[in-house]
């Protein structure tokens, strides 16, 4: 009787043990955020942003015209006629048989690029796509508000490269704000930064020379970001920073014009 007691407590015991072990188990899994695209983002139907190019060195970027590339910079070696970038057009999904493969034929990275603001280049593709165009901002006037971003790139720091292009919104932060994340190596004039205090949704690695967009009041498409820099991925405090198109919205212009 007495050892059938204390078979029972102990079997009590366990029983309690165990709901409380499954409980500590589950809990680090439940309270983590499932792996999200673009670090907190969800995938883009196909054909939602029919601008959207992924490049061959591992960036993004969006049409600026059906035979030109906007990117970043820094997703660049320097100008000239180089032939070796691949850029996939058209599709969600990087391995799907009806992706658009061009290859460049001429790299203009923006004149007097030295790492720090001004991070916008061209890439003239061998052919023209038939895809949508992404205009860019020519004002500051849309310069605020909820930004779409969207990429192949890692959905958290030092994660790999996404198959399928992924989406997230996040909300302008002004210039004051940004400086307080990252003092002097900001540029306002040329830089614009995207998040959410408290972190959670961001670009990431991989997401660079990729377009940061929204609607204008046409209810179109309207560029004012290109994917650049930030400290590591949807931190709490430290936002994107994106190049700021209007800034450099003349000078795409004329480069294209150009190349
Ligand atoms: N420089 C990165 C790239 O080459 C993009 C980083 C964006 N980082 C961020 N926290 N928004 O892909």
């Amino acid at each position: 009787m007495k050892f059938l007691k204390k078979t029972g407590g102990l079997t009590r015991a366990l029983a309690a043990l165990t709901v409380v072990l499954a409980a500590l188990s589950l809990q680090p899994s439940a309270a983590q955020a499932a792996p999200r695209p673009v670090v907190g983002g969800t995938r883009a139907a196909q054909g939602e942003f029919p601008f959207m190019v992924r490049l061959s060195m591992g960036c993004g970027g969006a049409l600026y015209a059906k035979n030109v590339v906007l990117t970043a910079a820094h997703c660049v070696d320097g100008s000239g006629n180089t032939t070796s970038i691949t850029a996939t057009a058209g599709v969600v999904d990087l391995q799907s048989g009806s992706a658009v493969k061009v290859r460049s034929t001429k790299v203009l990275q923006a004149p007097g690029y030295n790492g720090k603001g001004r991070d916008w280049a061209l890439i003239k593709l061998a052919r023209p796509v038939d895809l949508p165009t992404l205009k860019i901002a020519t004002t500051t006037a849309h310069n605020r508000g909820d930004f779409t971003v969207a990429g192949w790139g890692a959905v958290r720091e030092g994660g790999g490269q996404q198959r399928y292009l992924l989406k997230a919104t996040v909300p302008f932060v002004d210039d004051a704000t940004c400086r307080q994340a990252y003092g002097s190596d900001l540029v306002p004039g040329e830089e614009i930064c995207a998040g959410f205090p408290q972190g959670g949704v961001d670009t990431c690695q991989g997401d660079s020379g990729g377009p940061m967009f929204r609607k204008d009041d046409t209810g179109a498409y309207l560029q004012v970001g290109i994917v650049s820099w930030g400290e590591g991925c949807a931190r709490a405090g430290y936002p994107g920073v994106y190049t700021e198109v209007s800034t450099f919205a003349a000078d795409i212009a004329r480069a294209a014009s150009g190349l």
